[in-house]
């Protein structure tokens, strides 16, 4: 008995080491566990951080893209000052920053009934026009509030209620407390609808906005108001000499409907209206006796008289954003093959606007009388014409001329003043 109790006990203190082992296994287990579940938690942290990185970087990028568009549209503010190239860009980079399907621009025109000018941007192209349309009902109380606003397309007929296809935001453009018209931006190209802090991004956008169209204004009345001056000072000058009385407005109606024949686009019909009207502007800087001398010039003379081009240059340069006029007008007495004044350029280094004056300013020399030779036949001058092509004119523009002048000439030349 006493024998089986001694190995009882033998036997219990020989498990003793196992059993303290497998408690200890017990607690790194449960350590184990806890660690796990650390480590668990500290993943779905990290999942959600990475989560917000992207989401913020997503954020940035979106936020780096509208500033490079403002950026954009404050450069246009500071470089444009042509009010259709204006508006133009306006709507597209605002239509772009917006990411809406259509932008369009409305500016009231004061002292016209109610009415608007527009320009649109979008439906899957650049379509601008300039329209002029009544203001709508809903427009008139747009303009009234002077407020911005989110049109929210949800739960409404917005085309019913606000003639517009789904939701809109509408930015009023105010020039010193009055609302001179307003920017539409229809339909998120994401199909999401606006949001507050857009609505704030384009109010702002749209004080920058109206800066740029009072300058632009402000310039086109400085330029008319130029143009008005000098081509009074056009007429004094013709007027004081009986030979060239009549001769610019001669030269600049022949020279717009060549234009139009040819198929210049309108900026360049415009170029080509004020250098044919201001092309001799340079002879305001010639001495009268040398200008109106009968008979023949001396050499000295004649050089005299070959700097009005670059006098003409020089009046017109505080208008800089005549280059092309300015450039018609210097180049009006180059030579198609090289041998002409002031600078002796030659084909299509000449613009196309002074090859044409070139022709039309030569015709009207022929075809009226001078100090210097005597009147030619208008089938005379044509000859001329026909003998200089290629020489002193481009022989396109002269071959384009007498076309036009095969298919209308008594209209054109009556219209243009001549006595048939
Ligand atoms: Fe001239």
């Amino acid at each position: 008995m006493k024998s089986k109790i001694i190995s009882n006990v033998k036997r219990l203190f020989q498990a003793m080491p196992a059993l303290k082992h497998k408690q200890q296994l017990e607690s790194v287990n449960a350590d184990l566990q806890f660690r796990l579940e650390e480590v668990k938690a500290a993943n779905e942290t990290a999942i959600k951080l990475l989560k917000g990185v992207k989401s913020k970087n997503a954020e940035l990028e979106k936020a780096v893209e509208r500033l490079r568009i403002i950026t954009n549209v404050c450069m246009t503010v500071a470089s444009t000052v042509d009010t259709d190239e204006l508006l133009k860009s306006i709507i597209s980079m605002t239509a772009e920053l917006a990411d809406v399907k259509k932008g369009t621009i409305y500016l009231k025109q004061y002292g016209k009934p109610s009415l608007t000018f527009n320009y649109t941007y979008g439906a899957g192209a650049q379509a601008f026009g300039d329209i002029s349309s009544d203001i709508s009902s809903v427009y008139s109380e747009f303009m009234a509030s002077g407020d911005s606003k989110i049109i929210d397309g949800r739960g409404i007929d917005v085309k019913k209620h606000y003639g517009i296809n789904n939701s809109a935001v509408w930015v009023p453009l105010k020039l010193k407390g009055l609302v001179i018209g307003f920017m539409l931006l229809e339909d998120k190209i994401d199909g999401t609808f606006f949001l507050k802090d857009e609505l704030d991004l384009l109010t702002t956008l749209s004080n920058q906005v109206v800066v740029a169209i009072e300058n632009a204004w402000l310039y086109e009345k400085v330029k008319t108001n130029y143009f008005s001056t000098i081509h009074s000072l056009v007429n004094a000058l013709e007027a004081n000499d009986r030979y060239t009385k009549g001769h610019s407005e001669r030269v600049r109606y022949l020279s717009l409907e060549l234009g139009k024949f040819i198929g210049l686009d309108n900026r360049e019909l415009e170029v080509l209206e004020h250098a044919a009207v201001l092309h001799d502007i340079g002879k305001i800087g010639i001495a009268t006796t040398v200008l109106h001398k009968e008979g023949t010039l001396t050499v000295d003379e004649y050089g005299v008289i070959k700097t009005h081009p670059l006098i003409g240059d020089q009046i017109l340069g505080p208008i800089n954003t005549l280059e092309g006029v300015r450039t018609t007008i210097l180049q009006h007495h180059e030579r198609y093959d090289g041998k002409g004044y002031p600078h002796g350029v030659s084909g299509e280094e000449i613009s196309i606007m002074a090859r044409i004056l070139s022709v039309i300013d030569s015709f009207d020399a022929m075809i009226t009388e001078r100090p210097y030779r005597k009147v030619l036949s208008q089938s005379k001058a044509k000859e001329e014409l026909k003998l200089g092509a290629g020489s002193q004119f481009d022989p396109d523009i002269v071959n384009a001329f007498l076309n036009m002048l095969e298919a209308k000439e008594e209209a054109l030349l009556f219209t243009a003043g001549y006595s048939l």
